[in-house]
């Protein structure tokens, strides 16, 4: 990298020396070269200007009248400053200054030195802040840039979600994420892992409910050689492997209740055993949860613990479902449109009007996610400059033969499951039938309802409960 000489090398210096000689001449040589310097004989005062003042630069002699350099030097380690320190030595007590850079000083001076040698030790001082200075705001600006530009939105309750990862991100706060399935849990856990102190370190994601409770307490932990059959040697944790990074727990309500209050423990105590372990080990991991359950009503049905929700609530985003965001949907539909034409290499220009009305009145069960799938399949089958209405609901409908990958636990969520897919099924069925009988008479709901043998009346009521647009016009068959 390269600066401009005349503002790297004006830097700000201190000097703390208690021979006044010394410190004058250096002072004199310094300024001599465009530095703003200050000096004082005393070790405690010399403490106090560096933390009223922005010092880039202080000049320690270790031995001082009324403190030894070396304690100044632990007593600066524990201050709020960003000064870089040099420390000056007679020959004598060349191991103390290097022990003083155990300490943190950045380099030494070995008395006597020459004018030449001490404006070049002070230039590479101030060059070196200047450069960790630049870094540091490049990559502020890389995030500030960057952290945001993926998450699309401009609806007031997203504007929200952005405030609040601002807000929350450079805090070391647990953060818990509530949201329906694919509203953006895990994008919103990203941004505020990329605006964090951790933002350089690790970003775990586990989901909590695809794991049974002793695969995942083994995931999460680890396991020592020997703790149940199969595990032939110690197993790193996420907890460890995530380092100073951050986790994000996804599906948090699935956790079994011995795993939960494991958890806690991790929360409150930031130490946890390894499956088989007898000694505890501590991580410094932040950790951000997310679910898409009501975790009050859990815990008051005694399914999730309430400690550990109080734990985890501290603070609490809230993404709102896509249908009560509708005015981001045009806006979500081309970002995914361009991203997908993009990838593919291929050309479509946009929506039509009447498919962008019905893609705003869908009710998208599946969120932002099913919508970005939805564009994705539209984008790999048509080769039409527009999407237009039929080809869009065309691509809404298969959403229902592609959603079922999660298989049921139990009877009872079998049960529910066979419902659900009756009812979709059925659902869809009837929705074709609809959209059949009306592209085959040009979309006129009398004459189609009347084919079919449907009162008017009924006909369109199914329309408006399948989100149908009136305005629906089409010919070819489906
Ligand atoms: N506001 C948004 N802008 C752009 N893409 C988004 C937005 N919200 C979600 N997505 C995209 O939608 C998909 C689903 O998002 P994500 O995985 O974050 O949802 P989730 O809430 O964690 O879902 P689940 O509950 O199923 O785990 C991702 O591909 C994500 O990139
Ligand atoms: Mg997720």
């Amino acid at each position: 990298m390269c600066f401009d000489a005349e503002v790297t090398l004006k830097g700000r210096v201190l000097i703390i020396e208690d021979e006044k000689s010394l410190a004058l001449a250096c002072r004199s040589i310094l300024e001599e070269h465009g530095h703003h310097v200050q000096h004082c004989l005393k070790g405690r005062e010399g403490l106090s200007l560096l933390q009223q003042d922005d010092f880039d630069v202080l000049l320690l002699d270790l031995r001082l009248g009324d403190m030894d350099g070396m304690q100044i030097l632990e007593e600066a380690g524990r201050m709020n400053h960003s000064a870089y320190i040099i420390i000056m030595t007679a020959y004598s007590t060349v191991p103390n200054a290097l022990e003083a850079m155990k300490l943190g000083a950045f380099d030494y001076l070995t008395k006597p030195f020459t004018d030449d040698q001490l404006i070049l030790c002070v230039r590479r001082a101030v060059e070196k802040k200047r450069l960790v200075q630049e870094n540091a705001r490049l990559k502020r600006e890389l995030v500030d840039r960057y952290a945001f530009s993926n998450i699309v939105g401009e609806n007031p309750k997203i504007l929200e979600v952005f405030q609040h990862i601002q807000r929350v991100a450079p805090t070391d706060c647990t953060v818990l994420i509530c949201g329906e399935h694919g509203t953006g849990k895990e994008l919103v856990a990203r941004a505020i892992h990329a605006h964090s102190r951790r933002a350089s370190e690790k970003f775990i994601a586990i989901d909590c409910s695809t794991l049974s409770p002793s695969l995942l307490e083994s995931e999460l932990f680890g396991h020592v050689k020997g703790a149940f059959t199969g595990a032939t040697q110690d197993k790193a944790g996420i907890f460890q492997i995530a380092g100073n990074g951050t986790l994000f727990l996804d599906d948090i309500a699935n956790l079994s209740l011995e795993i939960q209050g494991k958890l806690l423990r991790v929360l409150e105590a930031k130490e946890y055993k390894p499956v088989g372990a007898s000694e505890f080990r501590t991580t410094e991991a932040g950790v951000i949860s997310a679910t898409n359950k009501d975790l009050r009503s859990l815990a008051a049905q005694g399914a999730f613990r309430e400690d550990l929700l109080y734990r985890l609530d501290v603070f609490t985003i809230f993404l709102p479902p896509l249908r009560e965001r509708k005015d981001d949907i045009p806006r979500l539909a081309y970002h995914f449109l361009q991203l997908f034409c993009r990838k593919m290499s291929k050309h479509i220009e946009g929506f039509t009007e009447d498919a962008l009305e019905a893609m705003v009145n869908h009710p998208w069960p599946g969120n932002v996610r099913q919508l970005k799938n939805v564009v994705e399949r539209i984008v790999i089958m048509i080769d039409q400059a527009l999407v237009d209405l039929s080809t869009l609901m065309d691509h809404l409908e298969t959403r229902r033969r592609w959603s079922y990958a999660r298989i049921p636990r139990t009877l009872s969520e079998l049960k529910s499951f066979k419902k659900v897919v009756l009812r979709e099924h059925y659902d869809g069925v009837e929705k074709l039938f609809l959209l059949q009988a009306l592209r085959e008479h040009g979309g006129n709901i009398s004459k189609a309802a009347q084919a079919v043998g449907m009162q008017r009346s009924n006909f369109s009521a199914l329309m408006k409960r399948h989100h149908i647009p009136t305005s629906f016009k089409r010919s070819s068959s489906v």
